[in-house]
């Protein structure tokens, strides 16, 4: 398995380019079989999610062109399955996209059931209530979701609960449906107002994406687009933040200031400088860090995929903090990991109070998941000595060239994937 080494201690400086998101490319990767004229999309970022995706994609029939690292060409005329395996869902749940896409096109769509995930159980029955408001008989057989439909009519749905996946599901089948749909309590996300975006591009009807009512006109069919992914602001927020714990001074570029107000307002709060320009954002942090209250929310709240990101930063702030996870019921698994570098956390329920300490210590700690992976490779650059971060193929899921954009702002940090290797690495750093 490989994994990060980390020198500790470094403030990280200067600029960093920021990929497109991910969440939205997932959902618009998704999407774009649903016309069978050719869709093209750039600022895809090049990381795992989404290359198991366009796998998943390829493997149904679509036909997928890879025009560079960062651009696909899509056509989905060839489509001959509607069965996605659970070989690509073990991967990534976000396949369950292809759920949506797959009915609201052919009407028919087989899933394979996503599993729970390192943050908690992730269930589908918003997904399920949409579908079958919209006309589907849909059933769980043999850990596949069946999906199907005589006929798609659009609906008025309540959602029980605020979910991104549910919302952009519901939207992809909604665009297709006979007549209009209201979806009320919709998530606002950047990505769910991208991925509306997207869908219009390519001729369906949706109004007032972005709100938590979400107005769609079923139309005939979807035709070809060309389409650029907005920017990751969860990858943008954890750069912000890794500027923060290593007392740096990091311009994040190509970002939508608007989409980090959350971020930045925590940033401004535990006393760092913040400067906005139209597409970046500057965040200096020559002050000791304070502390400060932090409760997930869906959008515009503060976002479930910055918490571990903020509380590794909080872990080396002035004073008791306290962080609360409204979102998922399983996203402290990084506080054991963080104790071994001397970090102060004590978790109770959904909640987290931390105490900040001088520094931490370098140390081995395991990868989690996703975003406590990248948090853990911050208090790993932030640390005094050696981190060494392990499973980082989690990280890979959702960042590109994550050791390399460190390494820009001045980082000791490399990917290894053996001992000696490690040992070159302490040899070298000194
Ligand atoms: C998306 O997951 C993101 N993933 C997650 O990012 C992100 O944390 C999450 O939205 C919240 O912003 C992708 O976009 C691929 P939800 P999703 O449905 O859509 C409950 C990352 O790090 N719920 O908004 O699965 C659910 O249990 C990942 O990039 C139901 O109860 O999240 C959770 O408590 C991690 N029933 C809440 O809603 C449902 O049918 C929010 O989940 C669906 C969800």
């Amino acid at each position: 398995m490989e994994q990060y080494v980390i020198k500790g201690g470094n403030p990280l400086v200067g600029e960093v380019k920021i990929g497109g998101a991910k969440n939205a490319a997932l959902a618009i990767l998704a999407a774009a079989i649903m016309t069978d004229e050719t869709v093209y999309i750039d600022n895809l970022p090049d990381v795992r999610d989404i290359n198991v995706l366009l796998q998943a994609i390829e493997g149904i029939g679509a036909v997928v062109e890879r025009i560079n690292r960062h651009t696909v060409k899509i056509n989905g005329s060839m489509i001959r399955d509607i069965n996605i395996e659970y070989e690509y869902i073990k991967k990534i749940r976000a396949s369950y996209y292809l759920l949506g896409a797959l009915l609201g096109k052919y009407k028919k769509a087989e899933v394979a059931l996503p599993g729970g995930c390192n943050i908690g159980s992730r269930p589908i029955d918003q997904h399920i209530k949409g579908f079958r408001a919209l006309g589907a008989e849909v059933k769980i057989e043999h850990g596949l979701i069946i999906a199907e439909a005589e006929e798609l009519t659009g609906n008025h749905i309540y959602l029980d609960v605020v979910t991104v996946g549910a919302t952009i599901n519901i939207m992809m089948v909604a665009a297709l449906a006979k007549g209009n749909t209201i979806i009320e309590n919709a998530a606002k996300e950047p990505h769910v107002v991208d991925v509306a975006n997207f869908l219009n591009s390519m001729g369906a009807n949706i109004k007032g994406a972005g709100t938590d009512v979400i107005r769609i006109k079923g139309v005939e069919k979807l035709h070809k687009t060309e389409y650029s992914i907005i920017p990751d602001q969860i990858e943008a927020g954890t750069f912000m933040f890794a500027a923060a714990a290593t007392k740096g001074d990091v311009t994040v570029k190509n970002v939508i200031p608007k989409h980090l107000e959350a971020t930045t307002a925590k940033l401004l709060e535990i006393g760092c400088e913040v400067e906005e320009f139209d597409d970046a954002v500057r965040v200096v942090a020559s002050k000791p860090l304070q502390h400060t209250h932090v409760k997930t929310l869906p959008y515009p709240g503060y976002p479930t995929d910055m918490q571990p990101q903020i509380a590794v930063t909080l872990g080396l702030s002035q004073g008791t903090s306290i962080v609360t996870e409204s979102i998922f019921e399983n996203r402290f698994k990084y506080v054991d990991e963080l104790a071994r570098m001397g970090g102060d956390i004590k978790v109770e329920g959904n909640t987290a109070i931390i105490n900040g300490v001088q520094k931490y210590t370098g140390a081995r700690v395991s990868a989690p998941d996703l975003r406590a992976g990248a948090a853990l490779v911050i208090a790993g650059l932030a640390a005094e000595g050696i981190t060494v971060v392990d499973d980082i193929v989690y990280i890979q899921r959702g960042y590109e060239c994550f050791e390399e954009k460190l390494k820009a702002l001045g980082a000791q940090i490399q990917k290894v994937s053996n001992e000696s290797e490690i040992q070159k690495f302490t040899l070298k750093v000194g």
